[in-house]
């Protein structure tokens, strides 16, 4: 029996197969530290687990709106308020089953099949992929090593009159980076002179560190906010991965449109998760705070023990909880580095070239400092042994 075209094209994820590599060494009884994982390690908050709780004996199991509850979006739209200073109302903001879905949904909504979504690489691993099985074509264009600055001129060179969407991400899954003002304004002109939309996902908003600041491209002028589609979530923020909820916030006209597609493909994200993500969002925001304090704390120490490796070129985070150092001089092929690596040191990264950046790898600090501790000494060792 044949398969679609669209399958052929789309490989597995690089991420979850380095988790069933590491699952397999575990149960096998090797002890993995792995710096894989791409999601924070603290349970979600109590209060939040209550409200779930209450949802159910309630009896609030049933369909919903498949754009979600007006009181999320409404909750949604008063963080963006707090945090970017933007207004939105309800009918501008689509809640999804994950800033994963809205962020699909959203390329659906934009791309007719043949036209071009602006991808700056490295990415996140699924912007590829959500580009291609809306039957678009993604556009990669390289930020600049070593700093992973945007390259204005190298974005206005890929747009062509099939430019329908550019997808911004700061603070960046991998590189860690955020965006500067000036940069986000000079993407902003841009996207406005050739009409295209700007998908611009925040999902690691709230994890910046020292004096560096998340600025939303949608915040640049009235203008560009029009043409702007501002995803986020509770998945990262509130250690809340598998619950599954994200949302987009942009003109009711582009909102609407991908309500009509999320209406048939999943009727409404799970009704329970949603007053599970109200709460999230307008209850205590302590837990908040103890797990930044912690990621600062991680990230730190991380930057303090990598600086000190042998052969590794590293850019300090700005924000979210990777670390994405260049390991082309010690190896040139990301894939056996992690792959011995992890054979003779039982440590895990994930190879760059699953982001579009080969001779790189990306390091997670989402564990213990414990955690970190050992494998760094284990990292070490291991180039120790390269160099001499
Ligand atoms: C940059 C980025 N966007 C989106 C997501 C997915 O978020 P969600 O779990 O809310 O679908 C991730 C998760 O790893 C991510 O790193």
């Amino acid at each position: 029996m044949k398969l679609s075209h669209l399958v052929e094209n789309i490989p597995p994820s690089p991420t979850l197969e380095i988790t069933a590599k590491v699952n397999e060494k575990k149960e096998a009884g090797e002890n993995v530290i792995s710096f894989g994982a791409g999601q924070p390690d603290f349970d979600t908050p109590d209060n939040i687990k209550e409200a779930a709780h209450r949802a159910m004996l309630d009896g609030f199991t049933k369909y919903t709106a498949a754009t979600g509850i007006t009181p999320l979006k409404e909750a949604a739209a008063a963080q963006i308020k707090s945090s970017l200073g933007l207004d939105y109302n309800p009918g501008q903001i689509i809640v999804g089953n994950g800033a994963k879905q809205v962020l699909a949904t959203a390329i659906m909504a934009c791309c007719n099949p043949g036209d071009e979504v602006i991808i700056p690489a490295p990415y996140w691993v699924s912007y590829p992929e959500m580009a291609k099985m809306a039957g678009a074509k993604p556009v990669f264009i390289p930020l600049e090593a070593p700093t992973f600055d945007l390259d204005l001129t190298a974005v206005e060179k890929a747009i062509t009159p099939r430019t329908r969407a550019i997808i911004v991400n700061s603070p960046s899954n991998p590189t860690g980076r955020v965006y500067s003002e000036n940069a986000l304004a000079g993407l902003a002109r841009l996207a406005k002179k050739h009409q295209i939309w700007i998908i611009t996902d925040e999902v690691y908003d709230f994890l910046v560190y020292g004096d560096n600041q998340h600025i939303s491209i949608a915040t640049i002028d009235p203008e560009i906010q029009k043409q702007t589609l501002v995803v986020n979530a509770v998945s990262k923020k509130y250690s809340m991965t598998g619950w599954r909820i994200g949302w987009g916030a942009g003109p009711k006209e582009l909102i609407g449109a991908m309500g009509r597609i999320q209406g048939h493909y999943t009727s409404n994200p799970n009704s329970i998760a949603q007053k599970a993500a109200l709460e999230a969002l307008s209850g205590d925001q302590s837990s908040v705070e103890i797990m930044v304090r912690a990621f600062a704390e991680r990230c730190k120490f991380i930057v303090k023990r990598l600086e000190k490796m042998p052969g590794l070129q590293l850019q300090k985070p700005q924000g979210a909880f990777y670390v994405f150092p260049y390991i082309g001089d010690i190896e040139q092929d990301d894939f056996s580095f992690c792959r011995d690596l992890l054979e003779e040191q039982g440590v895990a990264l994930v190879p760059g070239s699953a982001f579009g950046a080969p001779g790189y790898v990306r390091i997670s600090f989402a564990t213990s400092l414990e955690e970190i501790a050992e494998g760094m000494d284990r990292m070490e060792q291991f180039l120790k042994s390269r160099e001499g």
